[in-house]
């Protein structure tokens, strides 16, 4: 049987900006999905990328000095590093101006132009647009969404100013659309997520959809439109397309990528940005007759040290500031551990620091310690013989080969937090049992009992790395290899008994996975 195939995406990221952990943390989220499906053994897609085009990018090249395609090829390599920096595995990584994107834009933008609306007219029409728009959030307002500020300014919902424009444009009839959008969001309960989002959309799908100005004459930083190059389409247009440029859109047919791996199974996004994934690109996909996502899931807002991450504040964090005050794995962890997904969280150091030693200094890196220490020193550095297992390692076990169906679930659900709950209650589940079998006093007591308690607390610790991995790889991977556990014995099909470590396997000597983190007075 083929494996079944698997398709994560995340927002293509604007290159006006220094990639800050916002930024990492979508993406992470995608990595820790893209991992967990290939150790399920589906075929995975993992795609992220950048967004070059629009007013915005074309304004902070102004302000560099530089044209538009030198600095989007300067600024696009730095969120292409973070694929090495935060070890990200995605399979590609698209940037809206490569002509695979272009000719994808064009080529939705033609079957569009060939469509018509539910109501009967054409799916698209030129005409002019006169109205209000936010070049930091490239989109345009309804003048009742806006607050008045001082001097006459106004501002969209999001806090960005927005200014007046009046200019021929393309539009996309999303007035007619309403309906048939209300319909889908119905018969596919789990197409948005969390709950919160999904009703926010719709009832702002049931106030009524006004038409959507898809194109712009004022500058020239964009796709060119088919049959009309005076115009650029509207940056969320040929934004939206990546998901599929990437799959090689418009090549459909059978054996192509877009015949594999289309729909996406989950758009990850921002809370920011989910109209434009849950209105927009399902009624430019109806229009072209294409197949809907799976789902959207909406993640909320991190503030460091409980304020909101801005230039003006100049409190950003970058990715790697994050791996080089934490580590890689453990900013891994603390990015997915601390804050359900879906809410907005806080970072903070000393929240920081405390998950960094309790969970995973005194949690799980004591527990390896502690057991592998032991085997060192008592069994001769081997994978201890095992005797008859009693009830209590039974149950252990029995929760150590199960672990990845309970997280399997939080994943599905994109409940980060509540996978890491759930693998270290088996972890605490460890520690109890260390505590309560006491394997240090058996030495002299009993070898036999304390050979057993070890390789069951071993093989409980073999299921946990495996588990683990799509979070922390580096870590576990190291943590497998001090439990002679096989390169192809590390995927869930060996979360079982057969597959488990053999006695008489020779260990390396133990090495400590996560290091405390001690603060001087005064730091
Ligand atoms: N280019 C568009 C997306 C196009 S997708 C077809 C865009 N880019 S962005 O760079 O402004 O934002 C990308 C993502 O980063 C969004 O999902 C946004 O929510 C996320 N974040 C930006 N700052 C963030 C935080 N402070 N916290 C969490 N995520 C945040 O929008």
């Amino acid at each position: 049987m083929s494996a079944q195939s698997f398709f994560v995406t995340t927002p293509i990221y604007y290159v006006n900006d220094q990639p800050h952990i916002g930024h990492a943390y979508t993406t992470l989220a995608a990595d820790v999905t893209a991992r967990f499906h290939r150790l399920a053994g589906d075929d995975v897609f993992f795609l992220t990328g950048t967004d070059e085009h629009g007013q915005k990018v074309a304004q902070s090249a102004v302000a560099a000095g530089v044209t538009p395609q030198e600095f989007t090829d300067r600024v696009s390599g730095n969120f292409r590093a973070l694929t090495a920096s935060m070890n990200f595995s995605n399979d590609d990584f698209i940037r809206t101006t490569e002509p695979r994107n272009i000719a994808a834009a064009q080529a939705l933008w033609r079957a569009m132009a060939q469509a018509t609306a539910p109501d009967g007219q054409p799916a698209l029409y030129l005409g002019s647009y006169s109205g209000w728009y936010a070049v930091r959030d490239e989109a345009f307002y309804d003048p009742a969404e806006l607050k008045d500020g001082p001097d006459g300014q106004k501002f969209a919902p999001s806090g960005a100013q927005v200014a007046w424009v009046e200019e021929p444009s393309y539009f996309f009839r999303l007035s007619a659309y309403g309906e048939a959008l209300l319909a889908f969001y119905e018969s596919n309960p789990d197409f948005i997520a969390p709950t919160s989002r999904r009703n926010e959309v719709i009832s702002f799908v049931k106030g009524g959809l006004r038409d959507l100005s898809i194109s712009r004459t004022s500058f020239p930083w964009g796709v060119p439109v088919p049959g009309d190059e005076k115009h650029v389409m509207y940056v969320w247009l040929d934004a939206l397309v990546n998901y599929i440029a990437a799959l090689g859109y418009p090549e459909t047919g059978a054996g192509t990528a877009y015949d594999r791996y289309w729909p996406a199974d989950l758009h990850l996004v921002g809370k920011d940005i989910v109209r434009f994934h849950t209105v927009y690109w399902p009624a430019f996909l109806m229009a072209a007759g294409l197949a809907q996502p799976k789902r959207v899931f909406a993640h909320g807002w991190l503030t460091i040290e409980g304020q909101k991450m801005s230039k003006s504040l100049g409190n950003s964090i970058a990715p790697a500031q994050l791996v080089d005050t934490y580590g890689l794995d453990q900013a891994r962890y603390l990015l997915m551990a601390e804050v359900p997904f879906g809410n907005d969280g806080d970072f903070s150091h000393e929240t920081a620091v405390r998950r960094v030693n309790a969970d995973l200094a005194n949690g799980i890196g004591n527990l390896a310690q502690r057991t592998l220490t032991l085997i060192q020193k008592n069994c001769g550095a081997v994978i201890p013989d095992r005797q008859e297992f009693t009830e209590q390692d039974m149950n252990l076990l029995a929760r150590a080969y199960d672990l990845h169906r309970s997280v399997a679930v939080d994943i599905d659900r994109q409940m980060f937090h509540e996978a890491l709950r759930a693998i270290w209650a088996v972890i605490g589940e460890g520690d109890a049992y260390i505590d309560a079998n006491a394997p240090w006093a058996l030495k002299k007591t009993d070898p036999v009992r304390m050979a057993t308690v070890l390789f069951v607390l071993a093989e409980t610790l073999r299921c946990i790395g495996i588990v683990l991995q799509p979070f922390m790889p580096d870590t576990m991977s190291k943590l497998l290899d001090q439990l002679a556990t096989p390169p192809d014995k590390r995927s869930f099909s060996s979360l079982n008994a057969a597959d488990g470590l053999v006695s008489g396997a020779k260990l390396p000597a133990p090495q400590g996975l996560f290091p405390r983190i001690v603060e001087t007075a005064g730091a």
